[in-house]
């Protein structure tokens, strides 16, 4: 997609399509061409009025500096803010002139007002456009070839502009990357491949980089990544990448993903209706994977450590079954109740490895349970974690970029049924209630002494099965935006 910036009127910029977002608050345009203030004002009172529920759309006579105008009343998604909903509209517009091939559109945020709003719609339009259609025959290139988008902002704030359009869209290009990798199928993504493609980044951004294979991985004493992929003809990786900032830095922070390239559930089977979407058990990775690549760019004043925990879930003759127990890294001992509760053994040698990394903060991500998505559905991921202040971060940090998070207790009673008289854990709890908290519990028990620790199930909004806010149907690329936002702030007190 491309996106432009200009400083100056309405009247110097023609276009096929202006956007125009009213706001209650917050005048976000300044209009000096009457024809379409005309319009923007008609919009307004029937918007109010709500004669008018989803938007105004008018076309405008030969001649005029915009051939249609289109105008977003804010208030109608009440349940986002300002700065989402200036993301939803900028998506919309431009799929409206997709519709109706208005290859130049553009957007008014031309008061003072509206220069912090700059970056959210740089953002709405890489996102809003993106487009996974690598395997169709019927492609419609409009948003790569012909759209293009130009941002009208206020001439007082070029540098502030300039500076947020390059830092959303460099995110945005990222959070879009980890769509495509959550997309494609696990005949195409594997845990090699996941490696691969991190050694590439390592090399674009310049990140440390550090691949373990099985041997080293059994050389090494990791158990639960080579104890998943068992049945696999694709072998797990456990993948290091590592941020160091010029400036030593007292805290490190790690960022531990789930890789699960393909979840079957192993012996202990899936069902097969909609088992297709655990191609998309690998979002945590691919947050992480992408997070750190936005990272090696923005070069934040802090360590930082991506770990990615790979291997693919498979029954097979080699494949682990329920009932077997093996040992972690940090000596505890579990039995594999069940081999669908794969997620949390891969994560144990990546909270092993954080340890080893000297992280002080470890935060890891996953689409670990079914039963965070019955509590907290499709929009919403939880959090849970041992330090209050990594936590309020962690929300802070959704909510500055539209991903909610939602803290889910980690209620001390609930370890009892993790016992087994086989193992010190079991890797299910007994009676089945409390799926996401139990399965936090059972990850806390792997954390490195003394570290702050929190812990991101986003199992909900891995995949939207319809379009949600500036997304399309699809990978969303989930918890991106979050890591980045935490890791940049990491620094700034908690208000
Ligand atoms: N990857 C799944 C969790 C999942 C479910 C992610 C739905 C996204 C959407 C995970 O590995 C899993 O299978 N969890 C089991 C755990 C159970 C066996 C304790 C579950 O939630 O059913
Ligand atoms: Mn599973
Ligand atoms: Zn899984």
């Amino acid at each position: 997609m491309n996106v432009k910036l200009s400083f100056t009127p309405v009247s110097k910029n023609p276009v096929d399509l202006l956007a125009v977002v009213l706001d209650e608050g917050t005048t976000l345009h300044e209009i000096d061409d009457a024809a379409i203030a005309g319009h923007v004002e008609r919009a307004a009172a029937a918007l109010r009025d709500k004669t008018l529920k989803r938007e105004y759309f008018a076309t405008l006579p030969d001649g005029a500096k915009a051939k249609a105008v289109v105008v977003y009343w804010s208030p109608q998604l009440k349940s986002w803010n300002l700065w989402e909903n200036v993301k939803t509209f900028t998506a919309r517009a431009l799929r409206l002139a997709r519709d109706y091939r208005l290859p130049r559109v553009g957007l008014a945020l031309n008061t003072k007002d509206a220069a912090p709003l700059v970056g959210k719609a740089v953002e709405g339009a890489i996102l809003g456009t993106y487009v996974f259609d690598k395997y169709k025959q019927e492609k419609d290139d409009f948003f790569a070839k012909e759209a293009s988008l130009t941002i009208l902002a206020h001439p007082d704030h070029q540098a502030d502009a300039e500076a947020r359009k390059a830092r959303y869209a460099w995110v945005a290009e990222n959070v879009n990357r980890a769509r495509t990798l959550i997309n494609e199928p696990g005949n195409v993504v594997t845990p090699e491949s996941i490696a691969d493609e991190a050694g590439e980044i390592a090399r674009e951004v310049e990140l440390e980089v550090e691949v373990l294979d099985p041997a080293a991985l059994r050389a090494k004493g990791y158990s639960g990544i080579l104890r998943v992929g068992a049945g696999s003809a694709h072998p797990g990786r456990l993948v290091i990448l590592r941020h160091v900032p010029k400036k030593a830095s007292k805290d490190t922070i790690a960022l531990v993903g789930k890789g699960i390239t393909f979840d079957s559930g192993g012996i202990s089977l899936k069902p097969g209706d909609k088992m297709w979407e655990m191609k998309g058990d690998m979002a945590g990775a691919s947050a992480v994977l992408y997070a750190m690549r936005a990272l090696g760019r923005i070069r934040p004043d802090l360590k930082v450590v991506g770990i990615l925990c790979c291997a693919e879930n498979l029954p097979d003759a080699n494949a682990q079954r329920p009932g077997d127990i093996f040992t972690a890294k940090n000596g505890k001992s579990v039995m594999v109740d069940n081999t669908d509760a794969e997620g949390r053994l891969v994560l144990l040698d990546g909270l092993a490895r954080a340890g080893e990394e000297g992280a002080t903060h470890v935060v890891d991500i996953a689409t670990l349970t079914g039963a965070v998505v019955r509590a907290l559905g499709p929009s919403v991921a939880g959090v849970m974690g041992t330090d209050r202040d990594l936590v309020r971060r962690i929300v802070r940090s959704g909510e500055n970029h539209g991903e909610p998070f939602w803290e889910l207790p980690l209620v001390e009673e609930y370890k009892e049924s993790l016992k087994t008289p086989y193992a010190d854990l079991n890797n299910i709890a007994a009676g089945g209630l409390a799926g996401a908290i139990t399965a936090g519990l059972f990850l806390r028990e792997f954390v490195p002494n003394g570290a702050a620790w929190a812990h991101l199930d986003i199992a909900g909004p891995m995949f939207k099965d319809k379009e949600w806010k500036y997304f399309d149907a699809g990978a969303i690329g989930f918890g991106v935006k979050t890591l980045v936002d935490l890791c940049e702030r990491f620094r700034d007190p908690l208000a």
